[in-house]
């Protein structure tokens, strides 16, 4: 039987450039010699797929969007997550729990304990192993989207004191979390962040 896989999500803020860096991290993982599988939330799945354009194009409530969310996040840990780590793959996600305490809670004013008993149903006993949360102000990483030239999201279109309640509800989970939250000042060049990820990846997997 193969060694259960490592579970790696990144978070921040939108423009935080997290994305950017996603492949630097699969990269220095199959370094290590291990199969790594990449995936994304909302999304990961084709049931998830459908959920994420639906959250993503259509004004709800926050409760109706943490449960559509966690649904497609029920899908994904049973259909893709737990079989490749159990397979001893590690699994490298582009947002996962932390996004809804962040977004949900913080950004949208969610009562933290509905978001627990969801997280509690969905997947009971799985964390990340370790979390690289790009942290950046709103107002950076609004200049970085708007160079970005893509169409703005729901989410992405919100004015910065959003983005600010987001980032605080992040910061606020890195300190209740702090061995596997671990911060990453994301201002600055794409070099200097990589470098910052990279030594921050080395410590948490020496
Ligand atoms: P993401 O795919 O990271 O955005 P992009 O494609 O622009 O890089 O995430 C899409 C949006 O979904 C983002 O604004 C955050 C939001 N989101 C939540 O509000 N709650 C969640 O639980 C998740 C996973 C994402």
């Amino acid at each position: 039987m193969s060694t259960r896989g490592k579970f790696i999500t990144f978070e921040g803020i939108d423009g935080a450039g997290k994305s950017s860096h996603l492949d630097l991290l699969c990269g220095l993982a199959r370094a290590k010699g291990h199969a790594v599988e990449r995936t994304f939330e909302p999304g990961g799945t084709p049931f998830g797929q459908r959920m994420r354009e639906v959250v993503l194009r259509h004004e709800a409530p926050a409760l109706a969007e943490a449960i559509a969310i966690f649904a497609a996040r029920s899908a994904h840990v049973e259909q893709v997550i737990e079989p490749a780590l159990a397979a001893g793959r590690w699994v490298v996600c582009d947002r996962f729990t932390d996004s809804t305490y962040a977004y949900q809670c913080g950004g949208r004013g969610l009562d933290v304990g509905l978001v627990e008993r969801l997280e509690e149903i969905v997947h009971p006993g799985l964390q990340p192993d370790a979390t690289f949360l790009f942290d950046v102000d709103p107002a950076t990483a609004a200049a970085r989207q708007g160079a970005r030239g893509t169409e703005a999201d729901k989410f992405e279109r919100q004015v910065s004191d959003f983005h600010l309640r987001v980032r605080n509800a992040y910061l606020a989970r890195a300190q209740r979390f702090p061995r596997r939250i671990r911060v990453i000042d994301a201002s600055g060049s794409r070099e200097d962040v990589g470098r910052r990820l990279e030594a921050e990846f080395a410590q948490v997997f020496p």
